[in-house]
């Protein structure tokens, strides 16, 4: 496993224990990471309070991604706690129920709005807030979660498709950007995991069905495998790797097993 010790990250996009973000953190903890966690509403704040009290001596703070304010505070507090940053995890995505539970033709403005906000605009706004913070250390890893759905039409994720399109050619911009200044941009693309985002895509199971049936490995991903690979994008481990989207799907996309017309 790669070696985070004496490393500083934040974790954005921790709900519950079963969220991706929470297996990312674990994992980097486990690495030897100090980490910062947020929660986006006093909602989920005890959630999140108590994930973070598994971990050692962690910072734990608010943060809503569709407001700068809140991402301006957040930075200010990291810089104070850590006097700079290693890397960042996005793991934040969101969409109105509306804009799943309809044919996508039917999107309403606002709620494409709202998931283009939330789900992709966010990695922009707190990029550009924490490169500073990672620049203190002479460079960092930034690494955010995509779906397949960006480039496939899966029943019911809509707006989700189209936002995860939108994130991945940000981490290729941000990439470009902040390349001479030795921070990495990637993405993971991850295999379905039922975890509370994908509980709001009706036909979630079938979608894992069908991954079951004809992923080159015939078998879903589990968080740890996720959360692994995070791990090896936070590390020195993939110092030449930037502007990547690194498909941990057990194969799912290289299209094999889809039976002949
Ligand atoms: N579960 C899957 O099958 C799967 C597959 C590929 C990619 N992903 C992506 O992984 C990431 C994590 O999702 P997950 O599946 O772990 O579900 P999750 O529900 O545990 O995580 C989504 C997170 O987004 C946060 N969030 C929503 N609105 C926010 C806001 N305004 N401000 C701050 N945070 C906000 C939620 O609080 C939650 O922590 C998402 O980007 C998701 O699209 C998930």
């Amino acid at each position: 496993m790669p070696d985070l010790s004496g490393k500083h990250g934040l974790i954005v996009g921790v709900a519950n224990k079963r969220s991706i973000s929470w297996a990312i953190a674990q994992a980097a903890a486990a690495a030897g990471a100090r980490l910062a966690l947020t929660y986006p509403s006093e909602r989920l704040e005890e959630n999140v309070r108590d994930l973070a009290a598994k971990l050692d001596n962690p910072v734990v703070a608010a943060c809503d991604v569709a407001s700068d304010q809140q991402i301006a505070d957040l930075a200010s507090t990291l810089d104070r706690e850590f006097g700079g940053l290693d890397f960042f995890v996005h793991g934040a995505a969101f969409a109105p129920s509306d804009a799943l539970a309809h044919p996508f033709v039917q999107t309403p403005r606002e709620s494409f709005r709202i998931a283009l906000d939330v789900s992709a605009y966010s990695l922009v706004g707190l990029t550009r807030a924490v490169a500073p913070l990672m620049e203190k250390r002479g460079g960092g890893s930034v690494l955010t979660l995509t779906f397949l759905g960006s480039e496939r039409v899966f029943p019911n994720y809509n707006v989700m498709g189209v936002a995860k399109a939108a994130l991945e050619s940000s981490v290729r911009y941000l990439a470009a950007d902040l390349g001479p200044q030795n921070i990495r941009v990637n993405a993971i693309s991850a295999g379905p995991i039922k975890t509370l985002a994908a509980a709001g895509i009706s036909g979630f199971s079938s979608i894992l069905q069908v991954y079951r049936d004809r992923a080159p490995l015939r078998r879903n991903v589990d968080l740890a495998e996720v959360a692994d690979a995070a791990v090896f994008l936070l590390s020195s481990a993939s110092r030449a790797v930037t502007g990547e989207v690194l498909m941990v799907d057990a194969g799912f996309h290289i299209g094999s097993g889809i039976p002949n017309p």
